[in-house]
This record gives C-alpha cells, structure tokens and sequence, in this order.
C-alpha cells in the first residue's frame, strides 16, 4: 500500500539538543561486499541497517558466505577472493540500490555460470553502461549488450590488469574497477575524477593491499596490485553525513534552535555540504575530531541561521555533495541573493531525475528558477518566504531523498504537505521519522 504523510505544522523548539543518525551506507555497502572477499571473519558495528544494506547481504548470502546479525551487529566470514559459490540460474536483486548492483558486476566477475543481476523500477532505469565498458576490458562476459538492468554476467577466474580514465567522477564506477583489479593479475592504473574515495581508504587503511593514490591536474592516480588476499577485519562504522545533512538544514531553516550531531564520518571527499552551506553563511562547527582506519570522524553542532546568502558554486564542490544538492536547492530558496549551480547532468541520473525534481519542488513552493546551459540552474532565494498553501509530492520513484527533502521543507517553511511513499527513506535512513519526532516534528 502507498502510504503518505501529512505535515500541518512547522517544527518548534526542538526537544533534544544532540542526536545520532544512523551508519554510513556507503561504508555499510563496501563493509558487507569488501568481508565476504576478505579470508577469515569480520566483525562491524553500528552497520546501517536500510533496505539498500539489506539487499547487499541477501545477495552475499546466496553467494554462500554466512553472515550474522543481531542489532546493528554484524559478523561475515569471509571465504577468499574465490570463495563465493555460484549456483546455476543465480539471481541477485538489489532493488534500490545503484551502488551495490555495479560493484556487484565485479564481485560475481569470477562465476562459471551466468548471473543475473537485477534491481527494483528506479534501479532498472539506471545506467549500467558506465561499469561494463571497463569491466569488460578486465575480461568480465557480459551476455547481452544492454546497458540497464537486468544484466548477466560471467567471467575468467584470473582477469588482466587494466589502465582507464574514469571521467564522470563516479565512485561506483571507480570502485568497480577496484574490485575487478584485486582479482587482475598484476597492476591496474586508473585515473579517475574525484569522487569519495572510501575503498581508497579501505584498501589501504584496513586491508592493507598494495595500492598507491596520487593526485596528478584533477584527477586521481589510483594503482592497484592484484592478486593479494587479505585477513578478515573489525570496523565500527560512523554516522553518515548525507542523513545528518537532512538535521542540518532542519535546524538551521527551523527557528532559534541548535543542535549537535555525533559521530560523523566526514571524510573531506563526502563534506562539500558543510563547505558549501558555511559559505552561505551557516557557521556549521567540526568538534571533537578524531581518525579512525584512516576516516574522518566528528560531532557537527548547527544553529538556526536566517541571514543566509546566495552562492555561486563551483563545479568542483559539485562531486563532494552529490547525494545532499535537493537540500543545497532548498537553502538557496530562501538565501538572499540568487545562486548558480553547474555541471550537474549526473544529479539526473540519480535514483530519480533529482535535477528536474529539485526544480518542480522549488516551483510548486513559488521560488523563481530556471535551468541554465551546462546542466546548471539559477535560483532566486527568497528569505521571507512563508507557504501557506497545500502541496503534495507524489510519483517520484520512491526516491528516498525527496521524501526526506520535502519533509524538510514542510517543517521549516510552513504550509499543508501531504508527502506519498512514506516508507521511501527506509531505503538509507530506518530511524529518520524516529529522530524527527523525537525533536517534537509529530510525524504519523
Ligand atoms: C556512492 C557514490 C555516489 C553516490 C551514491 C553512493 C558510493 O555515486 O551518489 O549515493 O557509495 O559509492 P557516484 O557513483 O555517482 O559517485
């Protein structure tokens, strides 16, 4: 059944003054994949436990690798980089999420029988063509010469090394490629746009394999030495920034509040949402920071801020805030000024179109903003703006993230929202309406 939300009324003082979000899906996704290669057993904790992080373990559990679960406890004993099994006729469904079906193509590239991938309606939409065009140079067998789900895929036990371009700053696709290379015999060099670099990190920091990241003009040397197995690991997984980042624009949107949020990865590749909102003039404070297997962690503490101004972003922050441009687009809705944001074709190939979407929820709320050439957008902010009237945000492919952007805005800008798909945010974020309510939002 499609459920809905209806927010009447905008958030007050909030209750609690400090609040966790849950586990990074980014690291949860790589934690789940990365151990069932690993020799040995791996424990992590505070593992995110979403429908995207879910449909990874199913998939690694058909693959014969046995993993624990209890809370956000996990446990996987991992069998080696030959260690998954493959049965005849296998499917693997990753529903939702883009990141764990394109390193999927990598992590089954050692099977003798076909496997197919495939994901829910928004994931069938998606471009695959990025990681098969590489994958394939590996020596990866793709069956069909379709580029969208669903896909079958077998491949040689031993691939060859290969050297590529990676020009979308894509860590999907990046990262693909760096599970292919640790089943390549010899080196795989890959200079790549920048995009998060947590398998950089985890390669290094956790499993110590031979690879070596150097910047060269705008992009990343990244080389990686196949074959080496690597032993199972512990990891505690910190606070994602991309769900905080839904808590930082409600406090500093809402009125006279201020709040901190614990344990935050932010990983300098992930935070282009605090440089650019602090540039707009948040004042977002980094407290207690601390390493931890080479991440960056720390307790945000925000405050309510009417006095924003426009920005004019450059394209190069666009990667480091990728998955938090909805909120970008709803703080410079009401930031004195107008803002121009550019070079933001890969924002439409998201889980929904969330280019277009960013601009018809900015319309339907009145704010002036027109598409601009280069894939770019202006928008006109408005610090008084107050809604008054009803809205409803439906059809947008159960992305998550507009779900949770449109409450956002309900809560901080007025009017009659009634919000469908409102199980959407389970897909990244279970406790989201948990932690709202518990700062006095009274969502059913
Ligand atoms: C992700 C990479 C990003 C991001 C996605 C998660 C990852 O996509 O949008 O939500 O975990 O690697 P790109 O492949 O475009 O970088």
């Amino acid at each position: 059944m499609n459920k809905s939300v209806l927010i009447n009324n905008q958030i007050n003082n909030f209750k609690k003054k400090s609040i966790k979000v849950d586990g990074d899906k980014s690291l949860s996704i790589r934690f789940i994949l990365l151990s069932s290669l690993s020799k040995g057993r791996c424990t992590a904790s505070n593992l995110l436990r979403s429908e995207d992080v879910q449909s990874t373990i199913n998939s690694i559990q058909k693959l014969g690798i046995k993993i624990k679960l209890r809370n956000d406890h996990c446990e996987v004993n991992g069998k080696g980089l030959y260690g998954l099994k493959f049965k005849k006729n296998l499917v693997l469904n990753l529903e939702n999420s883009g990141t764990a079906a394109r390193l999927m193509f990598s992590m089954v590239s050692n099977s003798n029988y076909w496997v197919k991938i495939t994901g829910d309606k928004s994931l069938r939409k998606r471009d695959m063509g990025r990681v098969i065009k590489p994958l394939k140079l590996f020596g990866i067998r793709f069956k069909k010469n379709n580029t969208k789900l669903p896909i079958w895929i077998k491949g040689p036990k031993l691939l060859k090394p290969i050297k590529y371009t990676e020009n979308l700053g894509s860590a999907q696709c990046k990262s693909a490629m760096m599970i292919a290379a640790l089943r390549a015999n010899g080196k795989t060099e890959l200079k790549c746009l920048p995009s998060r670099n947590h398998t950089e990190i985890m390669f290094k920091n956790v499993f110590k394999i031979p690879i070596k990241v150097k910047k060269e003009k705008d992009y990343d040397i990244i080389k990686v030495r196949g074959i080496n197995e690597f032993k199972g690991f512990n990891y505690k997984i910190p606070g994602d920034i991309s769900s905080a980042s839904f808590f930082i624009v409600l406090t500093l949107l809402s009125k006279k509040n201020s709040l901190l949020i614990r344990n935050i990865n932010i990983n300098p590749s992930r935070t282009g949402i605090l440089k650019i909102l602090n540039i707009m003039g948040a004042q977002i404070r980094i407290l207690k920071k601390k390493y931890y297997k080479g991440e960056q962690i720390a307790d945000l503490l925000v405050k309510s801020n009417k006095n924003l101004k426009a920005i004019n972003l450059s394209p190069k922050l666009n990667s480091s805030a990728i998955d938090e441009f909805l909120l970008i687009f709803l703080v410079a809705s009401v930031s004195k000024g107008v803002s121009t944001f550019r070079n933001l074709s890969e924002l439409n190939k998201k889980e929904s179109k969330r280019l277009n979407w960013g601009i018809k929820i900015l319309k339907m709320m009145n704010i002036k903003v027109r598409k601009i050439k280069n894939d770019g957008i202006k928008i006109w902010g408005n610090p008084n703006l107050k809604l008054k009237k009803s809205f409803i945000v439906k059809n947008f492919l159960r992305d998550h993230r507009i779900f949770m952007v449109s409450t956002i805005a309900a809560l901080t800008l007025g009017g009659n929202w009634k919000i469908h798909d409102a199980d959407c945010f389970k897909t990244s974020f279970p406790k989201y309406l948990r932690i709202l309510n518990s700062l006095g939002a009274k969502i059913r």
